[in-house]
């Protein structure tokens, strides 16, 4: 029974309608309140978008260049970062465990880069992943290379895995050696993605073509960073990016290994969050690295 008098409604509101309210993210509406919770860490409310801090690298290189120490190079950076991807034995070895954003796990792996990089299979287990409390896990997809339909069949068995437990999964587009690079082909890629279940997909930019990309992908895309190029040329293919609907970025290299990568992270987010164009966002960049000479 209720302990108030039924004539007396004040407190029920009765002249307010029910909230609705629509989960931010493109196609996540119907994603069950642990999904979209998960998706929520990695991707911030207030602007819809994310810099995720990609260092998984050494899964299949090794000690790549910038990543020789974590401890040292990367875990300065992490207040800066909105989500962070990497493997569960750097995450435990080497994080902070009161890093309190987004974690995406790497969950594939297998040849390292002298063997056939397509050549893959799943390598955490779901018990682990929530052991690990991370928001999504990531999986890498090869289309068009040798083992296209092992990588999306790696795929599909993570999303039912992470359907388990309202963890969502991220399709990285991987481009196998031979593959041509154009908005053609990642579309194709991103949409395979999409169609069978990743939550989220991470692709590379394209000059051309890149929001036909975006267009046709009906959940979140975010863009990948690749080799390493001078800061403004980054800053513009980040700006780019996001103007053409992409929901923000996973960079790696074009961070960590700028001399830099405190003040380049943070002009990254300038760009994801705010939409600073390129060339104040380099203002910035510079402004900030004298700051970060002074600070060494
Ligand atoms: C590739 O898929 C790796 O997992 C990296 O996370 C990815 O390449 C992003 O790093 P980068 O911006 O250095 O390309």
């Amino acid at each position: 029974m209720p302990d108030t008098d039924a004539k007396d409604t004040k407190n029920y509101y009765l002249d307010v309608p029910p909230r609705k309210e629509a989960f931010f993210l493109k196609g996540s509406n119907a994603l069950d309140w642990g999904m979209q919770n998960r998706l929520a860490r990695i991707f911030r409310p207030d602007t819809g978008r994310t810099v995720m801090l990609a260092i998984d690298h050494g899964y299949m290189q090794g000690p790549t260049s910038g990543l020789e120490r974590v401890d040292v190079s990367i875990v300065p950076l992490l207040p800066y970062s909105d989500a962070l991807m990497l493997t569960r034995g750097v995450l435990r070895s080497t994080i902070p465990s009161s890093y309190g954003r987004g974690i995406v796990l790497r969950a594939s792996g297998g040849p390292s880069i002298l063997k056939e990089l397509s050549n893959e299979q799943l390598a955490v287990d779901l018990d682990d992943a929530v052991r690990l409390n991370v928001a999504a896990l990531a999986v890498q997809v090869y289309v068009g290379a040798d083992f296209e339909t092992q990588t999306v069949h790696n795929m599909t068995r993570l999303v039912d895995i992470g359907y388990r437990s309202g963890i969502p999964v991220l399709g990285v587009t991987a481009v196998g050696r031979d593959m041509v690079r154009d908005a053609r082909y990642l579309s194709l890629s991103c949409r395979i993605c999409a169609e069978l279940g990743a939550q989220l997909v991470k692709t590379y930019y394209v000059e051309e073509g890149f929001e036909t990309v975006t267009a046709s992908c009906p959940v979140p895309i975010i863009m990948a960073g690749g080799k390493k190029l001078p800061e403004l040329d980054a800053l513009t293919m980040a700006y780019q990016a996001i103007e053409q609907g992409a929901a923000g970025v996973d960079m790696g290299r074009n961070i960590f290994q700028s001399e830099f990568p405190a003040a380049m992270i943070q002009a990254v987010s300038k760009v994801v969050h705010e939409r600073m164009k390129p060339r104040e966002a380099f203002q910035l960049f510079q402004d900030l690295r004298g700051r970060e000479r002074i600070a060494r």
